[in-house]
């Protein structure tokens, strides 16, 4: 059934409804905080969907929403983040952040597809993502989650994924909902500060933080989030203007939207812009959320409202046809349960899409002569607490972390840590392999700094693996310092004393400020959160199998103090740095190199806007570009940012090879928004890059004239 006729069906049966069942509709509950007997009763109530609860005991609560009396069907929703990782065996792959590092849309919407079809198999319909913030102040907690610090690149990365869980029927046994979040400015509260009040205008709102939302709904994304946070002082969870003007008047949302975790307690409880919970639930329904989060006061609290006469009936109305409309969409009224594909869990296909995502997510920042390792090499050490880590692989968003924190879980095979990796390559090869750890990531009393340097100093090269914990990242977990934490530099220093050449590899949520464990390494290879197995990728790299690929999704700052370091700055610095520190990051937006070289010549625009440049591999191995196209309107009515990415290419090229490369570019990518908050192509001249990163000397420029 389509939308429309969806839509037809829901409003017939709102007729039915009484006042309660329509506020009922609306109540999502958490199974993980409510009893067996409590989750019942809400079932039979007609809750409207259930989170974090998998299968039997969804499939219980299905059945007590079936004696109901109208038998609406539960609607159930996962965190299914990077792969269906609550349940534990499902495919983990890379987080967003490492994800994104392929700059490959089609591998993102891999990983949509088959996590997909692992929720559905588990008998589940929705999964909150993607996450469509960008990671643009390091400092906040959750950077892993996103796709980085473009607008552009999120975007595409996030339309893919989303038409991965959708694909394009919502009915299909093995597709499910999408949820693009937080909407809105979540990634840029002020400081780094989860949940935070978030310091922009409508105009950067509308420039920057909207477009990836924008692709979302283009792409038919179902639901939408909510952000916990304030914008100019307005919650987000109490903005019409927002949900309702921008959200669907605008950008044309139809499907329904649920706030984030008890954002309707939290305008009273702690945004306090509510004198009691009955205006906290008019506020939430009449700014647009259609589904509340886990405020099971919102029940009562609405109620009351309505006895009151305080509530606005058309909001609850409206709320509960969309609602109804997508689980009609769905199907779930003849078949209230998802299939899925039964034996889907860790088959081949599923687990070689995971591969493929973290092989492509392996991004090489430097390498002076020392990898691919090769003839000669008879023994390896490998230092470092996350080279054998498999929860800081992960990162967050597995049964590792949630619902609740299970440190204990037994880790599920199959999963590669880079020390397991290494040490499989080593065996294959005949070489010798060493591992210690050094020293933990938090400071702990059995580092045992010696212990590694005597096996460094017995190796012919050094791997070293840096990065963080849990404890260091996720919900309410920002950090003021992006600095190594615990003995990682010390025991850096003492490795380098060793005089063996040192490859330091980052296993992190996000950019952290490696300063001379880069500066001063041989080579420098990011694995950000790779899933199981980004160890196994690393190794490959490390050891010339595969030839990294990856280009950086987000900068990476040399110091807390520098944040942000975005590449899209805008001009006007005076003095342009600061007094102490440059103002360049470590690593911008789109580095990363392989085992070959690229080279760009004969950048042509022509007016119809069709981009051409030569590339060629000058180096000896087979290999592929990223070629990156930015722009910079010359002179505008407003300051715009120094560069802007609009399109972005790859290609696969033999060594020596050249390749011709068109991209055809549209008019609309050149636009600003102007001081009406309008969206304008100033006529005037621009200037066109393309090449191998966002770095000014890694980019050919050319003007056009529009
Ligand atoms: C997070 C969301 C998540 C939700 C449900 C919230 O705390 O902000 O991203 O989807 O919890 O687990």
């Amino acid at each position: 059934m389509d939308r429309s006729q969806a839509k037809q069906c829901a409003k017939e049966l709102l007729k039915q409804m009484t006042v309660e069942e329509k506020i009922a509709q609306m109540v999502q509950v958490s199974y993980a905080d409510v009893t067996r007997e409590e989750a019942l009763q809400w079932a039979k109530r007609g809750a409207g969907s259930f989170l974090h609860v998998l299968g039997d005991n969804a499939r219980e609560i299905q059945k007590a929403a079936g004696q109901s009396r109208l038998g609406i069907p539960v609607i159930f929703g996962i965190d299914a983040i990077h792969g269906h990782g609550l349940n534990d065996h499902a495919t983990i792959f890379p987080s967003q952040l490492a994800s994104a590092c392929g700059w490959d849309p089609e591998s993102v919407r891999r990983m949509g597809e088959v996590t997909a079809r692992e929720v559905a198999t588990d008998g589940l319909h929705w999964t909150f993502s993607p996450v469509l913030c960008l990671g643009r102040d390091t400092r906040w907690g959750r950077v892993d989650e996103t796709f980085g610090e473009d607008p552009y690149l999120a975007g595409e990365l996030g339309a893919a994924i989303v038409r991965g869980y959708q694909g394009d029927d919502l009915a299909d046994d093995e597709h499910i909902l999408a949820c693009a979040k937080h909407y809105l400015g979540y990634g840029e509260a002020t400081g780094g500060r989860d949940s935070y009040d978030t310091e922009v205008t409508e105009r950067k709102i509308r420039e920057v933080f909207l477009p990836p939302f924008r692709k979302a709904v283009e792409a038919g994304c179902a639901t939408i989030m909510t952000a916990y946070g304030s914008i100019d002082g307005v919650p987000l969870t109490a903005s019409r203007r927002l949900m309702h003007d921008i959200l669907r008047d605008e950008l044309g949302f139809d499907g329904f939207v649920v706030t984030d975790w008890d954002n309707m307690n939290n305008l009273r409880n702690r945004q306090m812009v509510s004198t009691d919970l009955s205006d906290a639930a008019v506020k939430t329904a009449n700014a647009g959320n259609d589904m509340i989060m886990v405020s099971l006061e919102f029940y009562e609290a609405m109620l009351q409202a309505v006895q009151e006469g305080k509530a606005d009936m058309a909001s609850i109305d409206e709320a509960v046809t969309h609602i109804l409309t997508i689980k009609y969409e769905m199907g779930l009224f003849e078949k209230p349960e998802k299939t899925g594909k039964p034996g889907c869990f860790g088959c081949e296909e599923h687990l070689d899409a995971a591969l493929d995502t973290s092989r492509k997510s392996v991004t090489m920042l430097k390498n002076e002569g020392m990898l691919p390792l090769g003839d000669g090499i008879r023994r390896v050490a490998v230092i470092g607490a996350n080279a054998d880590d498999v929860h800081a692989q992960y990162g967050d968003w597995t049964y590792f972390t949630h619902p609740r924190p299970d440190p204990e879980h037994t880790p599920v095979r199959p999963y590669v840590t880079l020390w397991e990796g290494i040490r499989a390559i080593c065996e294959r090869r005949g070489i010798e392999a060493v591992y210690e750890k050094g020293c933990s990531v938090l400071p702990d009393d059995g580092d045992d700094l010696e212990a590694a340097v005597r096996a460094a100093s017995s190796a012919d090269v050094i791997v070293y693996a840096v990065g963080d914990v849990i404890a260091q990242f996720g919900e309410t977990h920002d950090r003021a310092d992006l600095n190594l934490s615990g003995r990682q530099y010390e025991l850096f220093r003492r490795l380098k004393e060793t005089g063996k050449p040192v490859c330091t590899v980052l296993i992190a949520s996000k950019p952290l400020c490696l300063n001379e464990t880069a500066e001063q390494a041989d080579a420098v290879l990011c694995g950000f959160n790779g899933g199981m197995f980004g160890g196994q990728a690393l190794a490959e790299a490390i050891f010339g199998e595969l030839n990294p690929s990856g280009r950086l999704p987000i900068s990476f700052p040399r110091h807390s103090g520098q944040l942000p370091v975005y590449y899209s700055q805008l001009p006007g610095w005076h003095g342009g740095k600061y007094c102490d520190l440059p103002d360049s990051p470590l690593y911008a937006f789109g580095e990363g190199m392989g085992f070959s070289a690229f080279t760009y010549s004969g950048l042509t625009v022509d007016d119809d806007l069709l981009l051409t440049v030569d590339v060629t591999n000058t180096g000896r191995t087979a290999g592929k570009e990223t070629i990156q196209v930015y722009f910079r309107d010359d002179v505008s009515s407003l300051v715009t940012p120094v560069r802007r990415l609009i399109a972005f290419t790859q290609a696969d090229l033999m060594p020596g090879e050249t390749r011709r490369v068109s991209i055809q570019l549209n008019k609309e990518s050149f636009a600003l928004i102007d001081q009406n908050c309008e969206t304008a192509v100033e006529p005037g001249t621009f200037t066109v890059y393309a090449g191998h990163s966002s770095k000014e000397e890694d980019l050919l420029s050319t003007s056009i004239v529009l």
